[in-house]
């Protein structure tokens, strides 16, 4: 299985440490349908500073690469997931190492959390999903947004129509039992149910604590919830 570098540290670096300073890291997680997207939206609007909006997969070669599978048909997990380690690795070079070293907050819509979550789900090993990650900078804080399965299926039908490859039931069941029992570090669950205005007053609190508290939520130790 490919990894993100030659060298592999024991931690995950932090975004705010001296090798990638400055800018604040977010990123949103959650179900299909949880409201990621418009929440990443939003709060890029609402820092009205300068913010560099991105989501993964990219758009980046391997990201475009991932979009055609997922319409013709599934790699194996472990070529999935290899090429969504390879994406990320594309990103952090071109996107968002850069602009955090500029001081540029990142606003990400999914990150290494969806890749324990999928990919997990399709059968790969939780803690070997969290190693080969374990290069990439972890996020300032996640914000992941909990709702439960058939709310998700109801409002991916409602938005668009039908459910794609990504978006069965069963699928979406593994994929929420996962999210369930992560225990990640600078991770904050909101329910996704509550309205947009409210969890954006929400998202906003936390950024303006956060910020007020020099980028730091918790110590980085990436682990899982016990039982
Ligand atoms: P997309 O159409 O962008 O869905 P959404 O709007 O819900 O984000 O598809 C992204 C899919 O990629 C989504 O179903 C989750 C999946 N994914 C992985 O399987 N592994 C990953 O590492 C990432 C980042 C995403």
């Amino acid at each position: 299985m490919p990894r993100p570098t030659r060298e592999r540290p024991r931690r995950h670096r932090r975004a705010s440490d001296d090798r990638c300073p400055k800018g604040l890291f977010v990123c949103f997680e959650g179900l299909d349908g949880s409201g990621k997207s418009t929440q990443a939206r939003l709060l890029q609007e609402a820092l009205g500073a300068p913010a560099l909006s991105l989501r993964e997969p990219s758009k980046g070669p391997f990201g475009t690469a991932i979009r055609a599978t997922a319409r013709t048909g599934r790699l194996s997990p472990l070529r999935e997931h290899g090429l969504f380690l390879k994406d990320r690795e594309w990103d952090c070079h071109h996107n968002i190492l850069p602009a955090l070293k500029a001081g540029i907050t990142v606003v990400m819509d999914r990150y290494i959390i969806s890749n324990i979550a999928y990919q997990g789900a399709l059968g790969v090993p939780l803690h070997s999903i969290l190693e080969d990650n374990l290069d990439f900078p972890w996020p300032d804080l996640t914000i992941l947004l909990e709702l439960d399965v058939p709310k998700a299926l109801a409002r991916i039908r409602d938005s668009r129509g039908e459910c794609g490859l990504f978006e069965r039931e069963g699928f979406l069941r593994k994929v929420s039992a996962i999210l369930n029992i992560l225990e990640l570090p600078n991770v904050v669950r909101l329910d996704a149910s509550l309205g947009e205005k409210t969890i954006l007053k929400k998202v906003l609190k936390i950024v303006k604590d956060l910020t007020d508290a020099n980028g730091i939520l918790a110590e980085h130790r990436p682990r899982m919830r016990q039982g």
